[in-house]
């Protein structure tokens, strides 16, 4: 009982999360996403909870079943989970952008299903950049405490470290973007800013909880 009760470091804290991918539609029944399952963020969802926290979940489409006692909110595309994130923000202590949202979407999506060209020619995409949405919350004038993801494929301390100041995060978890996707297991490094720090390659669950009591010894610190 004493420690399920020392556990619950996140007690009377909101926290507000993104999961999973973007879908960014081309016409009614095709479009662009990603590989990202929603197994991290969900993990770290169900972690929050576990440490006593009221957490709400924007959430990309997945496989996956919400958290016990997570509240979530379906979306698809990156402007509807920028618009359900801004419309869920006020009040909450915590937001964790753990989604990997698609950087452009298409601005000449059919309204009915594209057919093929009978010359075989195929149809050409335009792209514009999709609002940050991490970016966005970090500099709201009462902002959250917020924490970053940083999937990279190379020269991780140095890209993380430099989203991190750039989004102007306190804290920034990075990885290997294709040893992440889809898999059971993940390795983080910490970015904050007294530097980084590694965790050794374990199940999503395990690290989930291990961040969330990063995050709890860092809010407690601060003013947050
Ligand atoms: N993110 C976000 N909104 C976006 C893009 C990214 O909230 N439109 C968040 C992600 O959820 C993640 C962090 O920002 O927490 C970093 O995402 P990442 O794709 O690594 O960074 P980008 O700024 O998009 O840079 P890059 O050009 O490397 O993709
Ligand atoms: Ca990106």
């Amino acid at each position: 009982i004493i420690a399920s009760f020392q556990t619950k470091v996140l007690r009377g804290k909101r926290l507000l999360l993104t999961a999973g991918p973007t879908f960014e539609a081309i016409d009614p029944v095709r479009g662009i996403t990603n590989l990202s399952s929603g197994k991290m963020g969900y993990a770290i969802a169900r972690a929050a909870r576990e440490a006593g926290a009221e957490v709400m979940l924007i959430s990309g489409q997945t496989a996956l079943a919400a958290p016990y006692g997570v509240q979530r909110i379906n979306v698809l595309s990156a402007q509807q989970m920028h618009d359900a994130v801004l419309s869920k923000i006020a009040g909450q202590d915590i937001f964790v952008a753990v989604a990997a949202v698609a950087d452009w979407r298409v601005t000449n999506a059919s309204e009915q299903k594209l057919k093929k060209n009978p010359d075989g020619s195929a149809p050409a995409l335009s792209f514009e950049q999709n609002p940050d949405i991490l970016a966005t919350v970090a500099a709201l004038p009462s902002a959250p405490y917020c924490v970053g993801f940083a999937a990279e494929s190379e020269n991780l301390l140095q890209y993380a470290e430099a989203k991190r100041l750039k989004k102007n995060v306190p804290l920034l978890v990075g990885n290997i973007g294709h040893e992440t996707f889809g898999n059971d297991e993940n390795q983080f490094v910490l970015f904050d800013v007294e530097g980084h720090t590694s965790f050794p390659r374990a199940g999503k669950l395990q690290l989930a909880r291990q961040l969330v009591a990063e995050i709890a010894k860092r809010i407690t610190k601060t003013s947050h």
